[in-house]
């Protein structure tokens, strides 16, 4: 479980056969190597020149929680492996270092490395707030095999499996918040949340923690009684899957709205209801500025990976400003013929056709659901996202 806005990290300490492991806690709980630590003293282990692994760079300053740098030369351990050096600028190097200097033995493994590329690939979207200061965008979509997402009169509700759906709220549960348009809410009145359970190697669990909500919504359209406004404050499904002490430290769903309105009753209105509104018009159009609302979701909200579930409209403007970082696309077998397709997006033959086209990468391509009711889902990642 990634319990944002921390990374998720992993720390294990090999001590005379036995392993402890700990995990990075929900904000302002201990971190991975304080949680192993803790395990082993439990235990009454002597951790006294064990070999550490962390998922990622020990913090080497005072945040929440004092350094686990200290913890770890005061626990007087041999050897730290480090699986990737720590994006945050504050720790960036100076972990290894601090390591270094109290002379532990510290292994960097190196970019290509199996276990560099799993952690980084579970916190893209901390290495994306942190290194691009903006979020990881994922797009999800559910279409038709002809690509249609909605039928000319509004309706998508259900273009794609059961099963197709559960898969989609996984993203979602992984997700720091998820962003739709105001066209989506007023179609389909949506909550946004996650109640599938989650496939994990337990089997399946409950979501201890529900994503936020960030709404576009240039006008302050939203109906006062929509769905989304009453999933505000809620908690994660009941989950014997994490101790107490760690579902006792998630915050509960918040909810975001951007908007341009000047509407003072609107928006006392809609603050009453717990909803955090964001004034950030775009010159000119009078809608949102996009590109101004991802840098403050991630420099001022703290969000790491954005899950996008919206519209025709508002995913062209995503993609045309250059926004969205990866696809999942969900294909059902079945034509729709006429309708919405994935993206509002200029024509092409304007622009000078094919070389001008948005230019992804397959990540994966995989059948999901029950025999006889299989979905496609295509994950794609943007080309120039790939490095950053
Ligand atoms: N199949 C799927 O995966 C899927 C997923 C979600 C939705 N849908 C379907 O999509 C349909 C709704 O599509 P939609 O295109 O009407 O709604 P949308 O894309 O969810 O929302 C569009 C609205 O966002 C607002 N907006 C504010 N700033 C914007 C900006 N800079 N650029 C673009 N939009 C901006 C605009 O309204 P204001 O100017 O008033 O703010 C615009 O009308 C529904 O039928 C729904 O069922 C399908
Ligand atoms: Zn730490």
């Amino acid at each position: 479980m990634i319990f944002t806005p921390n990374p998720s990290v992993t720390c294990r300490i090999d001590v005379a056969g036995l392993e402890f492991t700990g995990y990075t806690q929900p904000r302002g709980g201990a971190h991975a190597e304080i949680m192993a630590l803790r395990a082993a003293a439990a235990q009454g282990s002597d951790v006294r020149d064990a070999a550490v692994h962390v998922s990622l760079e020990p913090c080497a300053h005072h945040g929440r929680t004092p350094p686990c740098t200290s913890a770890l030369i005061a626990a007087g351990v041999g050897k730290v492996v480090v699986a990737i050096l720590d994006p945050n600028p504050l720790v960036a190097g100076k972990g290894v270092q601090q390591l270094r200097d109290a002379g532990i033995e510290v292994e960097v493994l190196p970019v290509d490395h199996p276990e560099a590329i799993a952690s980084r690939e579970l916190n893209i979207g901390f290495f994306s707030r942190m290194i691009r200061r903006v979020p990881w965008v994922r797009m999800k979509v559910a279409a038709s095999l002809d690509g249609v997402t909605a039928l000319a009169n509004g309706q998508s509700q259900w273009i794609t499996s059961p099963a197709a759906r559960d898969d989609g709220q996984a993203w979602r549960a992984r997700s720091c918040a998820v962003l739709t348009g105001i066209g989506t809410v007023l179609a389909d009145d949506p909550q946004l949340n996650v109640r599938a359970l989650l496939d994990s190697p337990e089997g399946k669990i409950a979501a201890p923690r529900q994503p936020h909500f960030v709404l576009v919504d240039s006008q302050l359209d939203i109906p006062l009684d929509a769905k989304l406004l009453k999933t505000i404050g809620q908690h994660g499904q009941a989950s014997t899957a994490y101790p107490q002490e760690t579902i006792d430290l998630i915050a509960p769903r918040a909810g975001f709205i951007y908007h341009s309105s000047q509407n003072d009753q609107k928006i006392k209105a809609l603050e009453a209801l717990g909803v955090k509104l964001i004034y950030m018009p775009e010159a000119g159009s009078g809608k949102v500025d996009l590109k101004a609302m991802m840098s403050d979701l991630a420099v001022n909200q703290e969000i790491n990976e954005l899950h996008v579930e919206a519209g025709f409209k508002l995913n062209g403007s995503l993609i045309k400003a250059g926004l969205v970082d990866e696809m999942i696309v969900y294909l059902a077998p079945k034509l729709l013929g006429a309708g919405m397709g994935l993206a509002n997006l200029p024509e092409l033959s304007a622009l000078n056709a094919l070389p001008a086209a948005q230019d992804l990468v397959y990540q994966s391509v995989e059948l999901v659901g029950e025999e006889g009711s299989k979905d496609l889902r295509i994950v794609a990642r943007v080309r120039s996202s790939q490095k950053f």
